[in-house]
């Protein structure tokens, strides 16, 4: 388990769980975790992990 958003606690796994259930974009990650609203320093990341599980990349 890697944590990703360490303001928030919000693990990689958990951002992965919001991609598959249909978040496609940044804003719809921090809308549905909340991960990547504090200090922004995860927002890289999460975009990785968003590129890598979405469905068309
Ligand atoms: S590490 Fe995610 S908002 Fe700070």
């Amino acid at each position: 388990m890697k944590m990703i958003c360490h303001c928030l606690d919000v693990t990689e796994e958990e951002i992965i769980a919001a991609v598959k259930k249909g978040s496609a974009t940044l804003e719809q990650v921090q809308e549905a975790t909340s991960a990547g609203t504090v200090c922004g320093g995860c927002v890289g990341e999460i975009e990785r992990i968003i590129k890598n599980h979405s469905g068309t990349k």
